[in-house]
């Protein structure tokens, strides 16, 4: 029995909407080699248990030490914006960039930025782009800088550089990779404010246990990893929570307002 072509094309869009874009087989296929018994089947009539299926997206390799260092350096000497991007392309270190992604995404929005805004992961747009926050969320947060009077005063990026498998969350070991080109883009931007855009990017930059909704619309102090830079920070929802969750919007608002006094207060935002 042949499927209904408009049932299964209502179904993908239902996987879409709930941010579910790649779809994965348990173990990889060679589909050039030649058709053989399945392994399962061979291990089986010899009386072995078969291996379990290997999970190569979801098991990132932990972060090696020289990996980091390497990071460190590269970031270290990247003398502007376009040199940090650059030295980003050519990393090598973070897990994400063999497992799947098609380009690194850095950043887009002003260099100069009173307020850079810090993301969780590239998803599938902007992987496709290679810019940050291009997709359905990406437009929603314009729309809110804009109506917050943030037009042109926002530097956006990530807290990772490439798109994680199907849009899974970035593991520590990921971010912790990343983490010394983010913070080169902070000194270099040097912006006023940091705002954090969901729970895994909260997290990531503050290293506190609480979950986004407890740390949402409240400031926190940010440090560099060698404790050079301090920055107000607030967290706040992501967009893509709020295009599933629109009553939340109200919170969002609430969090650039509290964002937007700071900033335009006479004196250090700080
Ligand atoms: N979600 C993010 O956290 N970052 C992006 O760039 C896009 C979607």
């Amino acid at each position: 029995m042949s499927a209904d072509p408009r049932a299964v094309e209502s179904l993908l869009g239902f996987w879409v909407e709930a941010g579910v874009e790649a779809l994965y087989a348990e173990a990889p296929v060679n589909r050039t080699a030649p058709a053989a018994a399945p392994l399962a089947a061979t291990a089986t009539a010899k009386g072995l248990s078969p291996a379990p299926a290997a999970r190569a997206d979801t098991v990132p390799a932990a972060l090696k030490a020289e990996d980091l260092q390497e990071s460190q350096s590269a970031a270290a000497d990247a003398p502007d914006l376009p040199a940090l991007e650059a030295a980003i392309a050519d990393f090598d270190g973070c897990a994400l960039k063999s497992a799947g992604a098609r380009q690194a995404v850095f950043a887009r929005g002003a260099p100069d930025a009173p307020v850079m805004i810090i993301g969780e992961a590239p998803g599938g747009e902007e992987d496709i782009q290679g810019s940050p926050f291009v997709g359905r969320a990406g437009q929603l947060l314009d729309k809110m800088l804009s109506a917050a009077g943030l037009d042109g005063r926002a530097f956006i990026t990530n807290t990772v550089f490439w798109r994680p498998p199907g849009n899974r969350t970035p593991t520590p070991a990921e971010q912790a990779a990343c983490a010394p080109f983010l913070e080169r883009a902070i000194a270099l931007v040097k912006p006023k404010v940091l705002l954090l855009v969901g729970g895994a990017s909260a997290k990531a930059m503050l290293k506190r246990p609480e979950g986004i909704l407890a740390l949402r619309g409240r400031w926190f102090e940010w440090r560099s990893g060698d404790g050079a830079l301090e920055l107000p920070a607030l967290p706040t929802l992501h967009p893509a929570f709020l295009l599933r969750q629109p009553a939340a919007k109200k919170k969002s608002w609430e969090d650039l307002l509290t964002l937007v006094e700071r900033l335009d207060r006479p004196g250090r935002p700080d």
